[in-house]
Formats: C-alpha cells, structure tokens, sequence
C-alpha cells in the first residue's frame, strides 16, 4: 500500500470494485433499496448501533463472503479455508475484531474515507459521492443499516 504504484493499481481496483458492485443490469437486492441510517461520528468510530436489532454474525460472514454483496474478498483475506482467491490488496481481516471496536469497525463499513480520504475501500453505507454508480444503485447504499450490522458483529468474532 506504500508505493505509488500500489497506490495507483489500488484505486483501479477500487473503480473495478465499485463499478462491480453497482453493475447497471443488476437488480439491487430488496435489501439494499433502504436509505441511509443517519449516524454519529465520535472520535474514530460510530458507537451507536444503526439498528435496534442485534447483528447477526451468520448473516455477516455470508456478506463477507459473497462476491455480490459484500465483496470484500476481492481486496482482504481471512480465515475463509473455503474461498480459493482471497485479496491481497487491504490487510487480512484475521483479529480485526480483537485490533478495532465495534463502533471502529462500523466506521470503517459505513465510510472509511472519513478516516483516509485515500482510502480504497468502498463507503458501504453512503449514497452521495459514489463514483460510478449503477442506476439500480442511485441514491442507495451498497450494504443496508442492518447488513452493517451483520458484519460488524461478524468481525467482532474474529479475534486473536
Ligand atoms: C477495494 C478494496 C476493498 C474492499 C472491496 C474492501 N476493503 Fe476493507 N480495507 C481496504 C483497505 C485498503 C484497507 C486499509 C485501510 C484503508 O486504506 O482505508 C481496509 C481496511 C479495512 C478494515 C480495517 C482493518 C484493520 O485491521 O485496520 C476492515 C475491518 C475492513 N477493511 C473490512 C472490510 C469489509 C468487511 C469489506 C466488505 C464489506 C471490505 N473491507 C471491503 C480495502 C477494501
């Protein structure tokens, strides 16, 4: 991630990664059409929960995984034994959930360039501001309040 060619190869990535997301013929699944929750910042992280429904880390890992959904195997790697090409691109989520909180880890779901303008790392939960955004995905966001949720409770469990 330090050099500039990584950098660059990077932020193609990421294009390739929002533009896979938001492909136009792809329906968005019902539940991604909800809007975006409003929340708080608070230091590095969003404290409150954007639901009143617990996470559910089950849910999570399979949003984890998904090459739809949540993509995020295209840049992080993990302790998937049964995903055969893992991203090399963003540090392995393995104890993630023992390094960040889960208002740390929201924060960096719902819009980690709030952190690092640079980030590669698509904002999951906004809706302004995307580049390239499919119709199907105009004014919604790529993981819903509860789907949010689901994954910061997944990777609360992967712990080190
Ligand atoms: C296009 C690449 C890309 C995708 C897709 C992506 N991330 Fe990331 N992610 C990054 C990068 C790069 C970082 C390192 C920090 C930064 O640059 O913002 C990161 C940081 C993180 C962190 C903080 C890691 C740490 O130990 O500090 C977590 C947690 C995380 N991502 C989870 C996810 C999850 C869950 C998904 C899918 C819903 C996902 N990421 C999708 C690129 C990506």
């Amino acid at each position: 991630m330090k050099t500039m060619r990584a950098r660059a190869a990077g932020a193609a990535f990421a294009v390739a990664a929002q533009a896979a997301l938001s492909l136009p013929g792809m329906a968005a699944p019902a539940a991604a059409r909800a809007a975006v929750q409003p929340y708080a910042v608070v230091g590095d992280a969003i404290t409150r929960p954007l639901t009143a429904q617990p996470g559910n880390a089950a849910r999570g890992r399979a949003i984890v995984t998904d090459r739809r959904t949540g993509l995020c195997l295209l840049c992080h790697s993990g302790p998937f034994p049964e995903e055969a090409f893992q991203g090399t691109l963003a540090p392995p989520l393995d104890g993630a959930g023992s390094r960040l909180s889960a208002g740390q880890l929201r924060l960096r779901l719902v819009d980690s360039r709030r952190l690092d303008p640079d980030s590669l790392m698509p904002a999951y939960h906004r809706s302004e501001g995307l580049a390239r955004v499919g119709a199907a995905w105009q004014g919604r966001p790529l993981l819903d309040a509860q789907q949010i949720e689901d994954v910061v409770a997944f990777l609360l469990t992967l712990r080190r």
